[in-house]
């Protein structure tokens, strides 16, 4: 049976944490699906490491819709979550509403949207029409221009209290889940704290109620990973299936709290520029 939103809740409720993946396509999602991940999350994040671009800025809303619903073909029991691009929300709430209907339509259970207080009356709108919402806060990968490169952000205290106010707004607007990204383990720890939202963290913290990382990133396959990522295919035995076998080590991991370990996180002041890789 599909896993729902209550029964996330269900699962923190019992002291477990969240496993979360990236996933693109069938195959993939009935292996992790068999491994036990939670939540699918067709990212934005398949520009990059699907279609080969730099950002995740030329991907559609009709490229994730594609994906989402192959992804759902391919897991019959993973909670799915589906990325709304970069210039699917930010016109409107009106837009933003028209384009989370193609999303959910094609099978998603909740959409995700990149932004803070400025996006707060689409994730209103959203929420009314009975669409969950997961916010995504600290590193946008959609800003990357704005924020010249892929940066930790929340290094400086005045930052640091602009991304707790965004998730408190985020909260406020009916949000019920929150990706942060790449932030001091500090910064994201204060936003746990200081909401009552499903934290999920990637470079964040192991505080957060769960933890996403990009599918190709933790197979190994990304050329230059960040600091935040664990590559699960190393410690794999040949059995002849080794990515069910890193899915559901990271699925345990994630659980019991053992994944992130100190080596993945941010700290306050290491490190002069902030890059992901430190
Ligand atoms: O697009 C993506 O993969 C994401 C995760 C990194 C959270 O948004
Ligand atoms: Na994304």
């Amino acid at each position: 049976m599909r896993t729902s939103l209550s029964a996330l809740r269900k699962k923190l409720a019992n002291g477990r944490k969240l496993s979360m993946l990236t996933c693109y396509d069938a195959g993939f999602a009935r292996v992790l699906d068999e491994a036990g991940i939670d939540t699918l999350l067709i990212g934005d994040s398949l520009g990059m490491v699907v279609q080969g671009r730099d950002s995740t800025l030329p991907v559609t809303i009709q490229d994730i819709a594609y994906h989402t619903a192959c992804v759902v073909r391919g897991a019959a029991n993973a909670f799915v979550l589906a990325d709304m691009p970069f210039g699917s929300y930010q016109e409107s709430p009106a837009q933003a509403l028209h384009n989370a209907v193609i999303l959910m339509q094609a099978g998603a259970q909740m959409v995700k949207l990149e932004g803070g207080a400025e996006i707060a009356p689409s994730i209103e709108l959203l929420t009314r029409s009975g669409i969950p919402v997961c916010g995504h806060i600290g590193l946008m990968p959609s800003h990357v221009h704005a924020l010249g490169g892929f940066r930790v952000q929340g290094k400086e205290t005045a930052d640091a209290d602009r991304i707790v106010a965004d998730a408190q707004a985020v909260e406020a607007a009916g949000a019920a889940m929150l990706v942060i990204e790449a932030v001091p383990d500090a910064v994201a720890r204060r936003v746990c704290n200081d909401t009552t939202l499903m934290t999920i963290g990637i470079g964040a913290s192991a505080a957060c109620d769960g933890q996403v990382l990009v599918l190709h990133d933790m197979l190994g396959l990304t050329h230059s990973p960040a600091k935040f990522v664990k590559n699960y295919m190393v410690d794999v035995s040949g059995g002849g299936d080794a990515v069910l076998q890193a899915a559901r080590r990271y699925a345990q991991e994630v659980e019991s709290g053992v994944f992130p370990g100190a080596e993945h996180v941010y700290g306050l002041t290491s490190g002069s520029v902030a890059g992901l890789y430190g």
